[in-house]
């Protein structure tokens, strides 16, 4: 039985921060943010939107595009790393927002920015082994402008806002699966080099942790940007290795935007040419779990994937985790 992406779809809030506007806020420069990570503008919501909310507009045009009504729906999940509330899930708040039935598994993913690639593995498997189970709707929606310190340069001119989605159907015909591979790993050694480090058990919210500014994204750049490129060059190759794939044969290889010296270094690793990696990190800055979703919406928004193209996606984030996929179109 074949699992097929059969729609796509994405939102970012309307509001641009651009590296000018930044210039106003803290101690930077646009020269420096261009030249060290690619950014040049990023969205911002208002203080009334929830992850849920930016999840439901994407939802709705991926829903749209392929004709399917969320009373179909089988499977919701959503990855964040910036839920509405510790608990309930944001993707059982998603599901009443949207109309999805009550019959619809409904479970958060979090594996920051790997989270949709994470996300697809799961539901490919669940659409399988889930009776009946046709359509599974996967998003990754953050509103990261809730978790960033404004005050801290080396962190704040990195993030954004944003949602995508991916529809996935098991229509039960003899057509190959399009996940060819998906190779997924994680590192946990390494979890307060990326973190936000209080509001949890391990350390609950209190005065002190407010005062603190512990609520907000603690990151070292150097050694996590290290990290991210030998995780994402590994990964990548051994999902093309198991897809039986040449680096040439991809069209598009989609990294996770966080920086754009990250995607050139794995992509020069790789042996891949400029023009195979799809870029936007300059329009939306980092959007963690949302960001590999809305290259794909762009890629297919744009006709820029034709069937039979193969392409290689590949995340890195906090946990620390990564991931790789290659997606026969
Ligand atoms: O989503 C997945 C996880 N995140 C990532 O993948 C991010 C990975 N890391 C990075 O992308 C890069 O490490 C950064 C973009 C965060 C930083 O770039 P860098 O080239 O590693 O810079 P750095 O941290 O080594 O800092 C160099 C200098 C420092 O000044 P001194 O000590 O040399 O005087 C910083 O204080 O740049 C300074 N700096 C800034 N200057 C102007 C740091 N942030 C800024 C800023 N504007 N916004």
């Amino acid at each position: 039985m074949g699992v097929r992406i059969i729609g796509t779809g994405s939102y970012a809030p309307e509001k641009i921060l651009t590296n000018q506007d930044l210039e106003r806020m803290v101690e930077t420069s646009d020269e420096w943010i261009r030249t060290r990570t690619g950014i040049r503008e990023r969205r911002i919501s208002d203080k009334n939107t929830a992850a849920s909310d930016l999840a439901l507009e994407a939802a709705r045009r991926a829903l749209d595009s392929a004709g399917v009504d969320p009373s179909q729906l089988s499977i919701l999940s959503v990855a964040s790393v910036t839920p509405d509330h510790t608990f309930p899930s944001t993707s059982c708040i998603l599901q009443h927002k949207l109309g999805a039935p009550v019959t619809c598994a409904c479970y958060d993913v979090q594996a920051a920015c790997s989270g949709l690639l994470y996300s697809l593995q799961i539901a490919v498997s669940m659409l399988k082994c889930r009776k009946n189970a046709r359509y599974a709707l996967i998003l990754g929606a953050e509103k990261l402008s809730s978790i960033v310190d404004w005050t801290d340069r080396s962190t704040c001119v990195l993030f954004g806002d944003a949602a995508s989605a991916l529809l996935l159907e098991n229509d039960g015909s003899d057509e190959p699966d399009m996940l060819l591979s998906c190779i997924l790993g994680a590192d946990g050694s390494h979890s307060s080099k990326l973190c936000v480090p209080a509001g949890g058990s391990a350390m609950p919210a209190s005065r002190e942790t407010v005062e603190g500014r512990l609520h907000f994204i603690r990151m070292g750049g150097q050694e996590v940007f290290r990290l991210a490129v030998n995780a994402m060059t590994g990964a990548s190759r051994t999902a093309l290795q198991e897809a039986g794939l040449t680096v040439d044969q991809i069209r598009w290889i989609i990294p996770h935007q966080a920086n754009k010296r990250i995607m050139d270094a794995v992509a020069s690793r790789l042996g891949a040419q400029s023009e195979q990696v799809f870029v936007n990190v300059d329009r939306y800055g980092n959007t963690s779990s949302a960001s590999i979703g809305i290259c794909l919406d762009e890629i297919v928004r744009g006709g820029l994937v034709r069937k039979g193209d193969s392409l290689l996606l590949t995340a890195f984030g906090a946990g620390m985790t990564w991931g790789a996929a290659v997606i026969r179109w």
